[in-house]
């Protein structure tokens, strides 16, 4: 009998075990459940840093890939395309037809970097994970990557771990640290000649190294598109990831695994600037975790030829984001370092309005889910909804006069506006409630741009 105990707890223990334990496959890996963390925190910061934060040029007209000032060294050597002859025009006009884009190094000093400014900015703009370029396509590594022998921040240019030390001081805030990684090398001689021995002992150990060494929260690959998840090997990485790394427990990926992945695999999905590739999914709700990214004007990289006019206003991105969430969405809003290491104060400023409005009406944008009774969600909608437990909310994004009428929810318990001490009068009949805005003032007016109704207890 005691024998037959100790089989039957070896069993179960092998069984629960078993469970844990991930394929190298996309059918076992897609079976992981998402850290709740992630879809609780709705907002995180991007950092596009390296050494097109020198030239820091792109057009501001044209398709919005076009725009990208990360994508410096591949469009000016590309002069027959009509985007490249722009970047090359550029590029020989400032600095002339021998420079070369690996000069730029000597100009990426980072002298003015303060990463716990930085952080303490992220943090009052009401984000809860950052997530940085640790290596964009031109292969420079932000921390000291031995793969990347003297093509790192640390062996020449700022020569100091601008990862690490951005990592530290996240953390320390108690925000979630992540880190982007380019698959792809644009100019890697070994990635063109052999793709098989540059992910084996190129791209492999180095996203090793940087999950070992810093224990990320979120692991945001890009630069797929060339090769299918195979080449990549990304089931064997994510297998392992999963199984063994120190950050197994709570690590969360993208979809950005290979030419055939996007809104297929990964924790969470990407859409950028309302795109997936060249497909518009702006209004659609996705039906898994989702993550959107843009940049607060058209470029990630940060654009010297961007003026105020190709900024978005603080409103638009408030707006933003209550869209992306009403829709089951994070937002990954975008902010580019100066290669001195600044960050624009333009780009402050809009982090601080984001902040300013966050930190009355976050509750009804974190920890929240869609409402699935919620009407279709469209470009003229500016009545949004989040749920919470049992709790409605109602997001208004333009001041609404007249009574607003919301169809299919219980009889709340209480109606309030965040931020605002007074009533707020309605009436309930059926499975529908009419609200009556309240009459505001400059001085009870909780927001500039958009109103949070709670409706308590109608879930
Ligand atoms: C893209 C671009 C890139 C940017 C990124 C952000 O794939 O190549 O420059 O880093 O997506 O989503």
């Amino acid at each position: 009998m005691k024998f037959l105990i100790v089989i039957f707890c070896a069993a179960i223990s092998v069984a629960a075990f078993s469970q844990q334990k991930y394929e190298p496959d996309w059918e076992s890996i897609d079976t992981r459940p998402v850290p709740s963390w992630f879809e609780d925190a709705k907002f995180g910061i991007f950092l596009h840093w390296g050494l097109y934060s020198v030239p820091a040029w792109g057009p501001t007209d044209g398709h919005i890939y076009e725009k990208y000032a990360e994508w410096y060294w591949r469009r000016m050597m590309q002069p027959e395309s009509t985007v490249g002859k722009k970047f090359r025009e550029f590029h020989d006009s400032v600095y002339g037809e021998g420079f070369k884009y690996q000069d730029f190094v000597s100009d990426f000093k980072a002298e003015m970097y303060d990463p716990n400014q930085w952080a303490e900015l992220f943090k009052d703009a009401g984000a809860k994970y950052v997530v940085l370029t640790s290596k964009h396509h031109e292969g420079f590594a932000l921390w000291p990557s031995k793969h990347s022998w003297n093509w790192n921040a640390k062996d020449i240019g700022p020569h100091r771990d601008l990862a690490g030390d951005l990592s530290e001081a996240v953390k320390k805030q108690g925000l979630h640290m992540g880190f982007y990684f380019s698959l792809y090398e644009w100019f890697n001689p070994l990635y063109h000649e052999d793709v098989e021995r540059y992910v084996d002992q190129h791209m492999l150990p180095q996203m090793k190294d940087l999950v070992i060494r810093y224990e990320p929260d979120i692991f945001w690959p890009d630069g797929e598109w060339d090769h299918p998840s195979e080449t990549w090997r990304s089931t064997e990485f994510l297998a392992w990831l999963y199984n063994e790394s120190p950050v197994r427990g709570h690590v969360v990926v993208n979809d950005r695994w290979g030419s055939e992945t996007r809104s297929k695999h990964g924790d969470f999905y990407t859409t950028e600037y309302d795109l997936v590739h060249d497909r518009e999914i702006a209004g659609e709700v996705i039906h898994h975790p989702w993550e959107e990214t843009r940049g607060i004007g058209g470029s990630f990289g940060y654009n010297r030829n961007e003026n105020l006019d190709d900024y978005e206003s603080s409103e638009f991105l408030i707006h933003y984001l209550i869209d992306k969430v009403a829709r089951g969405g994070n937002l990954l809003l975008n902010v580019g370092p100066t290669a001195d290491g600044r960050i624009p104060v333009i780009q402050q400023q809009r982090l601080r309005d984001i902040g300013d409005w966050l930190r009355i009406n976050g509750e009804g944008i974190y920890g929240t889910r869609v409402w699935e009774n919620a009407p279709e969600i469209g470009g003229e909608t500016t009545v949004f909804f989040t749920a919470k437990e049992n709790d409605l909310y109602l997001i208004s994004t333009r001041w609404e006069g007249n009574d607003i009428t919301v169809e299919g929810v219980n009889r709340p318990r209480s109606v309030s506006m965040l931020g605002y001490d007074g009533r707020v009068e309605y009436s309930f009949s059926g499975n529908r409630l009419v609200i009556t805005p309240p009459a505001l003032d400059p001085a009870s007016n909780p927001s500039p741009c958009a109103w949070v109704y709670k409706i308590s207890g109608a879930l």
